[in-house]
């Protein structure tokens, strides 16, 4: 693990005597307007510059980007570092023109608590029975369910990164029976957590509720799929929270058709935005969410991207670097 990894966005701010030179904006999702004013106050003299206005591509040495177009960084020499504006890395890995700079993602507080309240309430609503009570309320009936003690709901949470071991964390808190699946050894504290070599069976045995929180790689590319589904227990719910393309769309629309799943909880699908004539609208047990159980809020993500260049400019590692061979 790098020390950008370790290093919490509250340890001591590196002082660099080096000027920043210039950064390149670049998103089709995201405003400029909120990263210039949050960076400014972080690194007065860094040249912001927005794609694709920016005069002099020589002079940038920063790239804060979200999926930028294919091509996007031959026009740049002098990268030093490229810092993408999310969590994901996903669409930045799987390209073939990424310079051979270090590469950093956004993990901040923000996006962390952001995420944790979005699978907490999907597995709340599950745990808490919602959905029986949405369709009594408009049965207009009065649908009396025993509540269950939350440690009797078993959850897993597959993936565990900071993403997912923030997730885990704040469900084993809450009071849930909290079991983590991750391909490395992982130790997250109240979680009892598994290491995956090959099959997921002792895994997905007796839960209750699946979380997906894996990023999206060679590996993982529709990993979640019929075996999967078949190895949950008849009735289990499903959440997903990371990418769309980690699961089998076809095999997840099949076990919430035979009934083996109960329900879904979708962020995020093979391809987005969802097209109107998906079967997933139609069907009554999916929740849908519009790919936002988090977004990057530039005010308390700023100071880690400052953060980062000041360490490129005193020659370290930059925060949250990510190992492009690995896709994380
Ligand atoms: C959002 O999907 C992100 O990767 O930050």
């Amino acid at each position: 693990m790098s020390k950008g990894l370790n290093a919490a966005a509250d340890d001591t701010l590196v002082r660099s005597s080096e000027k920043p030179g210039a950064l390149v904006f670049y998103s089709q999702f995201d405003e400029p307007e909120p990263w210039r004013v949050a960076l400014k106050e972080m690194l007065p003299e860094l040249d912001f510059r927005v794609h694709p206005d920016v005069g002099n591509p020589d002079e940038v040495r920063f790239a804060l980007v979200w999926r930028p177009e294919p091509g996007f960084f031959a026009g740049f020499k002098n990268l030093q570092l490229v810092v993408n504006l999310g969590a994901g890395v996903d669409s930045l890995t799987n390209r073939d023109d990424l310079p051979d700079v270090p590469i950093s993602r956004l993990s901040d507080k923000g996006m962390i608590a952001l995420m944790r309240s979005y699978v907490l309430f999907a597995v709340i609503r599950y745990a808490r029975d919602m959905p029986s009570f949405e369709q009594a309320k408009r049965r207009r009936e009065w649908h009396y369910i025993h509540p269950r003690p939350l440690h009797q709901t078993r959850v897993g949470v597959v993936g565990l990164g900071v993403l997912g071991a923030a997730v885990a964390t704040a469900l084993a808190e809450l009071g849930f029976d909290v079991r983590g699946l991750d391909k490395e050894e992982k130790q997250v504290p109240g979680v009892k957590c598994m290491r995956h070599a090959g099959g997921w069976d002792d895994f997905l045995g007796d839960l209750d509720i699946l979380v997906n929180m894996m990023p999206l790689t060679g590996q993982t590319r529709k990993l979640i799929g019929a075996d999967v589904f078949d190895g949950l227990p008849k009735g289990a719910k499903f959440i997903n929270a990371s990418r769309g393309q980690v699961v089998d769309e076809d095999a997840l629309i099949a076990a919430l058709r035979d009934g083996h799943l109960g329900g879904a909880t979708l962020d995020v699908f093979e391809n987005e935005p969802l097209s109107p004539d998906h079967p997933f609208w139609d069907m009554e047990n999916v929740y849908i969410t519009p790919h936002l159980a988090s977004i990057t809020v530039p005010e308390m993500a700023a100071r880690d991207v400052a953060e980062s260049i000041r360490l490129i400019l005193s020659g370290q590692d930059p925060l949250h670097c990510i190992d492009p061979g690995k896709g994380y």
